[in-house]
């Protein structure tokens, strides 16, 4: 199957372009959007440190593990471990992520198509209208509770998602990561500058920067921990897709190295554009998940050139989400390619159309479904839920279990080291020791926890 499919799937140009575009997989609404939001929930500074900690000790090694799975086999999530142990349960970790980059896929669509929204309402200028966070709040209720216009940016991002996708691994993600991926660090620290000159902006900074140690709880860190899982793409397979692609000759490590630093250093400086904005304003910084679409236009309407910024930003959130949504669908896509024989084009397009279509009600959570709960959640939220907080969990854990026990580190070793690529003392025995015992313990301990009423 594998054989007759492989002009179907394609391959990275360069090294470059497979750090871009996994990097533009990571980098998501996750960080631009999220990490803002629970950094000022979560007391500032000491979140920020506990976040780290999680993302070099238990997300690190588990990229590495999916990178490795997906050269080594050349296959989606599904084939990948049904190559290494056939026709066993493990497989399942497969189907689990294909399940969870089909149902995240369908949510982040809806809020990706909020993104191309304010992309064009900032242009039109409406978003700056508002005199205070609560007026622009206002503002985004009801724009997030109308059909009509909810639909109609979530059918634009899915229909963008498809057309890249659709070009392949070459034509389409890696030229798009290509471009777009430079762009949004060029943006972001033009931001950066603009916030930090800003009258007050370095209470912001102090927020953000100086951990208040009073502040850390066990559910501080299950919730640094989701956040370290969401942001990287781990769990689902994205990166075992992504792997897959990857020529023998490269680096495994050094690409894991560089993914994570992008992802981290970025979240790192959305948080320096949004505090330093965010207390020279004079707002506050627990403002929750509306932080980005309700509170920063008043913090643009607010300041010399906002106009321009307020474009600039929202154009940077739509790229992110663009980025890291091809990365959701060619994980779904690769496994209708590989295990289904499909060729690539029908699969883009009835599994896009599959997903659009069941983000429809997650769509209209917010308006005219906003009524329709179970255990008072909307159907948003369960989607959410299953997928972000079950599914990511449960496919991290089993993932470093696989690669730490069942297919063992030493062939993960050997992998890594294809081609005379080293993986030296002390780095491999301490990657060694996370995967197989930290990296499925602490996820473990966070899953229950998370389960736990
Ligand atoms: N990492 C992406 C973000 O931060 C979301 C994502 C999760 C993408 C899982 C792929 C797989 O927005």
């Amino acid at each position: 199957m594998k054989t007759e499919s492989n002009n179907q799937r394609g391959a990275w140009g360069s090294r470059l372009a497979f750090v871009l575009a996994a990097s533009g997989s990571a980098v998501g609404l996750g960080n631009i959007w999220k990490f803002p939001y629970v950094v000022g929930e979560n007391g500032g500074g000491a979140f920020v440190l506990i976040y780290l900690i999680c993302v070099f000790v238990i997300g690190t090694p588990i990229m590495l593990a999916e990178f490795t799975l997906g050269r080594k086999t050349s296959l989606n999530p599904v084939g990948a471990f049904d190559q290494l142990k056939p026709k066993s349960p493990w497989t399942g970790i497969g189907y689990m992520g294909v399940l969870a980059g089909f149902l995240i896929l369908s949510f982040y669509g809806v809020v990706g198509g909020w993104t191309f929204a304010y992309v064009a309402k900032s242009i039109s200028g409406s978003v700056l209208a508002f005199p205070s966070p609560k007026e622009a709040g206002e503002f985004f209720g009801n724009f997030i509770g109308n059909t009509g216009e909810v639909l109609f940016y979530h059918a634009l991002f899915m229909a963008t998602n498809i057309a890249i996708v659709i070009r392949g691994v070459k034509g389409g993600i890696e030229k798009a990561c290509n471009i777009l991926m430079p762009t949004l660090v060029v943006i972001l620290f033009l931001l950066m500058i603009r916030s930090l000159t800003l009258d007050g902006a370095m209470e912001g900074v102090a927020f953000y920067l100086t951990p208040d140690f009073s502040k850390i709880n066990g559910s501080v860190i299950l919730i640094a921990l989701g956040q370290a899982f969401f942001s990287l793409s781990l769990g689902m397979g994205a990166m075992i897709t992504y792997g897959s692609y990857l020529s023998v000759k490269e680096n495994l490590t050094s690409c894991t190295v560089y993914v994570v630093m992008f992802d981290t250093l970025i979240a790192l400086l959305v948080g320096m554009v949004i505090f330093p904005a965010v207390f020279a304003m004079g707002l506050e910084p627990t403002e929750g998940p509306g932080l980005v679409f309700s509170v920063l236009p008043t913090v643009f309407a607010d300041m010399p050139m906002g106009h321009g910024v307020a474009v600039i930003f929202f154009l940077l959130l739509a790229i992110a989400a663009i980025t890291s949504g091809i990365s959701l669908l060619e994980t779904v896509v690769a496994y209708f390619i590989d295990q289904r024989g499909w060729d690539r084009k029908r699969a883009v397009l009835i599994v896009g159309l599959v997903i659009f279509a069941l983000g429809v009600p997650s769509g209209l959570s917010f308006g005219v479904m906003g009524d329709v709960k179970l255990f008072g959640m909307n159907f948003f939220d369960h989607v959410d839920n299953i997928a972000s907080n079950y599914l990511l969990p449960l496919g991290g854990m089993f993932t470093a279990i696989f690669v730490g026990w069942v297919w063992g580190t030493k062939n993960a070793h050997e992998e890594i080291e294809k081609h005379e690529n080293k993986f030296h003392f002390p780095w491999a025995q301490c990657w060694e020791f996370l995967i197989r015992y930290i990296t499925p313990v602490a996820v473990g301990i966070v899953f229950i926890a998370k389960i736990l009423p």
